[in-house]
């Protein structure tokens, strides 16, 4: 057995399980899902799984994750004696690997926008072309060709490797520590500059005034879908921070914290985004490619905006890094423990599956984008799978064994840290929830949505 490393301060976790949550999902994913499916109501259903499902998820992984002590396989046999059980961490590992291979795609994109960005080749419009167009042929340009998605993806993953290779405090805490700050910051100042676009009333208005005829059940499972990507959930994450989390610390109240601060950058980044959209015109409904056209528009257009372009680009890579890290330090735990290897053996391995996963997906985006999965591109494809099938139904598994299999003194009392912190009405409402609705709601929804 592994020594186990921990991390060391409270904020040092907040900050790694923000770190974890604020990502792509936040930035990217968040407004175009937001776009595609008719604004205000999606953020709607959004919040309200944000906060009874995300909420009480968030907390029982953690916990399920600090009692079984494990990694995210093994710690739903261990904490309820049912080996079978383990099948939910597989279902969970499996799941966030295919997340990896897209996400390391995305980050690539980013890498590649950042370095247009300062050298300037991405406000070279030809004359006489629109902005918006301008911005879309860059984008397809570049996934036609495939090298420079390439060249960033393979940086991304470098990059995120090498930060694992040192382990969770040196590695892991120390950089969110440091970079989750500096993110907020420099959104705060985007926005800014956002408020005072000609767009801004509209998109706010697009964003936050719902119109519920546009809610079918795909789109409701979709919203829980990426309430639960966006909070690293069901996809071992908060099961493998869990296990490295000090017993004294109070997990109801690092959940609170995550909750808060991921759910904020997600409605920022829509305050970001669609006023550029509103104001320069574009499609809100644009899909993955809605960040990489719209926001550019901005910041060819504001004093300096090469430059907060870079900036913005920059922050990006940093959260997009952050949550790799956590993404492969899921994969790398249970390797570590399941194949009794060296850290430093597991992350080589992770790495390199990750490559080629990230380099299917590039291809599938460029060169082999005649290759369709139920009519969509590899990532499309995979994309849709998770969000809308596995991440929702292992978070809905989860529950199930938490509150069916575990019961409610047991999560109690981890979660009270064996009672050194209080329980208040919260514990038995949200388990009531959990053992009652949350399952059979998600299950439901996936079901009719296919
Ligand atoms: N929550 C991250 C985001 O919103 O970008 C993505 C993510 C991180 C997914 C960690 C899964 C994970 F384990």
């Amino acid at each position: 057995m592994n020594e186990r490393d921990n991390f060391s301060s409270k904020l040092g976790i907040i900050a790694a399980a923000a770190g974890s949550a604020i990502g792509l999902g936040n930035i990217w994913k968040f407004p175009y899902m937001a776009g595609q499916n008719g604004g205000g109501a999606f953020i709607f259903v959004y919040l309200i799984a944000v906060v009874l499902m995300g909420y009480p998820l968030l907390y029982t992984e953690f916990a399920l994750g600090r009692r079984g002590c494990s990694n995210a396989i093994d710690a739903f046999g261990k904490i309820t004696g049912k080996k079978f059980l383990n099948i939910v961490g597989y279902l969970a590992v499996g799941t966030v690997f295919l997340v990896a291979t897209f996400y390391a795609m995305i980050a690539g994109w980013v890498i590649y926008y950042f370095i247009i960005s300062i050298t300037g080749e991405l406000y070279t419009i030809t004359p006489n072309v629109e902005l918006a167009t301008h911005f879309e042929t860059v984008f397809k340009t570049m996934n036609q060709n495939a090298v420079w998605p390439i060249i960033g993806m393979v940086i991304a993953v470098l990059a995120t490797g090498f930060i694992n290779f040192s382990g969770i405090k040196d590695g892991v805490e120390k950089y969110s520590k440091v970079l989750m700050p500096l993110l907020f910051v420099i959104f705060i100042v985007l926005i800014g500059y956002s408020m005072t676009l000609d767009g801004f009333t509209v998109a706010v208005n697009f964003l936050f005034k719902p119109d519920f005829s546009a809610l079918t059940p795909g789109t409701i499972i979709s919203a829980i879908g990426q309430a639960f990507f966006s909070l690293s959930l069901g996809m071992g994450l908060l099961v493998t921070y869990g296990s490295y989390v000090p017993k004294t610390k109070n997990l109801r109240a690092i959940s609170r914290q995550v909750v808060i601060a991921d759910t904020l950058i997600a409605i920022f980044s829509g305050l970001l985004i669609f006023p550029a959209v509103f104001t320069y015109g574009g499609s809100p409904a644009a899909g993955p490619s809605l960040l990489f056209e719209a926001l550019p528009q901005v910041f060819a257009q504001m004093p300096g905006g090469r430059w907060f372009g870079a900036l913005f680009f920059l922050l990006v890579i940093v959260a997009s890094i952050t949550s790799m890290i956590s993404i492969f330090e899921i994969i790398i735990t249970c390797l570590l423990e399941k194949l009794h290897i060296s850290r430093h053996k597991a992350t080589v391995i992770v790495v390199i599956a990750i490559l080629v996963g990230s380099l299917i997906n590039i291809l599938g985006e460029g060169p082999w984008s005649h290759v369709t999965l139920n009519g969509s591109t590899i990532f499309g494809f995979l994309d849709a799978i998770t969000n809308n099938i596995t991440i929702p139904l292992t978070g809905a598994l989860t529950a199930v064994i938490a509150t069916w299999f575990w019961k409610y003194k047991n999560m109690e009392h981890e979660l009270t840290s064996e009672g050194l912190y209080k329980s208040n009405v919260e514990g038995p409402i949200f388990f009531t929830l959990l053992k009652w609705a949350i399952p059979p709601i998600i299950l439901a929804l996936i079901i009719t949505s296919l």
